[in-house]
């Protein structure tokens, strides 16, 4: 008798100190499409990372990317390809280019060459050219500096097939190991194309009249700016500001984040057709979160400035815990430049194309928080992908929170003690795949509004916080053992919500 009461004390005291959190870390093992991305893109099977050559033509926009297509890590590059009419519902189309005996594929961009000045096009069709890195790993293992050049191709039926330039590679290197990512542009006044290119922790631009010869025109970048590592991924944009264009100079960076590892700045400058200047001493940054990296704008949008990244992060993007695929692309943004207070930011916001996913918004209005959170429950909430817009008419400290039955948990918010924004994963389920994952990540508030304004776009495993209309921003990935399905806000001191628009996204 006093055993079995030992016994059954023993299960109680068992059952009771082993809650949902605990049984959490017990399932670790994923499902093939466990966390797979509902409204982003991510390939149907292996790795990719960077997006590249993105270029609108003929009504479709064109995405390539870093893919290996044999394995779930990083490895020999291909360039995968995907079309998509909206930038939103992708159709993954046969891979792109293959390494070849020059090396892999590796960054860079496509564009439409309109006046044939490459000479590759056919029966008077302006043909689509892609700009990209040969990288040469036998160079590279047998430690010269010149394994990284940069090569052409072109294709004449709408992106579907390519051929490489026999003349390849058209710039070669001059002893730079990090000599990288070419994004090229036409520029007008001059008539010429600028090649926008990563070398070693500072940009080298380059022009050509056809894209086949390339001279050095000038360099920016010496102690101007962040250089915790190496630059990559560059692009040089032109937004239109009452007829004078304005330049920005976008530079992906790794590591050297601001929240650790991969991370974009972008300088606000001129751009003469030879020579970047900035007089901007500030170090700026497109994204505050830790998984957007390596985005590049769209090529032939006209004045639309549109960004794609990649929702990860180099210190793990080869450890995230998913099995078929890894890795998925952010939703695409549109750029603006935008004073804030008396600064004046790049600003990024999802594209409207997102409203073509949207169900019926529901709306809620004049909602009191309190600490202990209040569940959004209205039929058919919560569902995850959603879009979730909220406004507040005073700055009070704030969260919501995703989360499941196992007691994981991702929190978004402001804090109001430190003007700044955050995402929390610390407890967001499998995190110690990694030891920098489970982290608190900050991001300052820019507007001086006494407003406050979140739209929030999430997905299966993604949450892309854009406050105050764009100007600070956040993207941060996880990785619950079950899907979120509660949505809960909360707030430390006596708040309102003025209104909450929720709607669901579905493609
Ligand atoms: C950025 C990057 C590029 C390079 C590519 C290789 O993430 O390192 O600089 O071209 O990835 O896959």
């Amino acid at each position: 008798m006093k055993n079995k009461k030992l016994i059954l004390s023993i299960i109680l005291f068992m059952v009771s100190f082993f809650p949902g959190h605990l049984q959490a870390q017990t399932v670790v093992r994923s499902r093939p499409e466990q966390h797979r991305p509902l409204i982003h893109f991510s390939p149907k099977a292996n790795w990719i990372n960077d997006p590249n050559g993105m270029v609108y033509h003929n009504g479709i926009y064109h995405l390539f990317f870093q893919y290996h297509p044999y394995s779930t890590v990083w490895g020999p590059m291909h360039w995968g390809h995907a079309t998509s009419r909206d930038m939103i519902k992708w159709k993954e189309e046969p891979i792109a280019i293959y390494p070849d005996s020059i090396g892999t594929i590796f960054s860079g961009s496509a564009v439409l060459d309109k006046n044939n000045t490459s000479g590759f096009g056919e029966k008077g069709q302006a043909p689509l050219v892609a700009i990209f890195t040969h990288h040469d790993a036998e160079g590279e293992k047998a430690g010269r500096n010149d394994f990284q050049t940069q090569s052409l191709a072109y294709s004449n039926d709408n992106g579907k097939t390519w051929t490489k330039y026999e003349g390849n590679p058209v710039l070669k290197n001059p002893g730079i190991k990090d000599f990288r990512d070419p994004k090229v542009m036409w520029y007008e006044p001059q008539k010429k194309w600028i090649m926008t290119l990563a070398t070693k922790d500072i940009i080298t631009f380059y022009s050509s009249p056809d894209l086949k010869n390339w001279s050095k025109e000038s360099e920016f970048g010496e102690s101007r700016g962040a250089h915790g590592g190496v630059w990559e991924c560059p692009d040089l944009i032109a937004f239109d500001d009452n007829g004078k264009s304005r330049w920005v100079l976008i530079v992906n960076l790794n590591p050297g984040g601001p929240n650790g590892g991969s991370g974009t700045q972008y300088f606000i400058g001129d751009f003469d057709g030879k020579t970047f200047s900035s007089p901007q001493q500030k170090t700026m940054w497109l994204d505050y979160g830790p998984d957007n990296y390596a985005g590049v704008t769209w090529s032939n949008t006209g004045s639309r400035k549109i960004l794609l990244g990649w929702m990860s992060n180099w210190l793990y993007a080869n450890l995230v815990p998913t099995v078929k695929w890894r890795s998925a692309l952010t939703i695409p943004r549109e750029l603006k430049l935008r004073k804030v207070g008396d600064e004046l930011l790049v600003v990024s916001e999802p594209v409207s194309e997102l409203s073509g996913i949207k169900g019926k918004p529901v709306m809620m209005q004049n909602m009191a928080l309190a600490a202990t959170g209040r569940n959004i429950m209205v039929p058919g909430i919560p569902s995850i992908p959603c879009a979730i817009k909220i406004s507040m008419d005073a700055i009070k400290d704030f969260s919501l929170v995703l989360s499941n039955d196992l007691k994981e948990e991702v929190r978004i918010g402001y804090d109001r003690s430190r003007n700044e924004y955050f995402i929390d994963r610390t407890r967001s389920g499998k995190v110690d795949f990694q030891k920098d994952f489970a982290a608190k990540h900050y991001a300052p508030r820019f507007s001086k509004d006494q407003k406050m304004k979140m739209t929030l776009v999430i997905d299966v495993s993604s949450v892309e916080l854009f406050a105050d209309d764009g100007a600070t921003v956040m993207t941060a990935i996880f990785f619950p053992n079950q899907p979120f399905d509660k949505l809960r806000l909360q707030s430390t001191e006596k708040a309102m919500i003025k209104q909450l628009e929720y709607s669901a996204l579905k493609k």
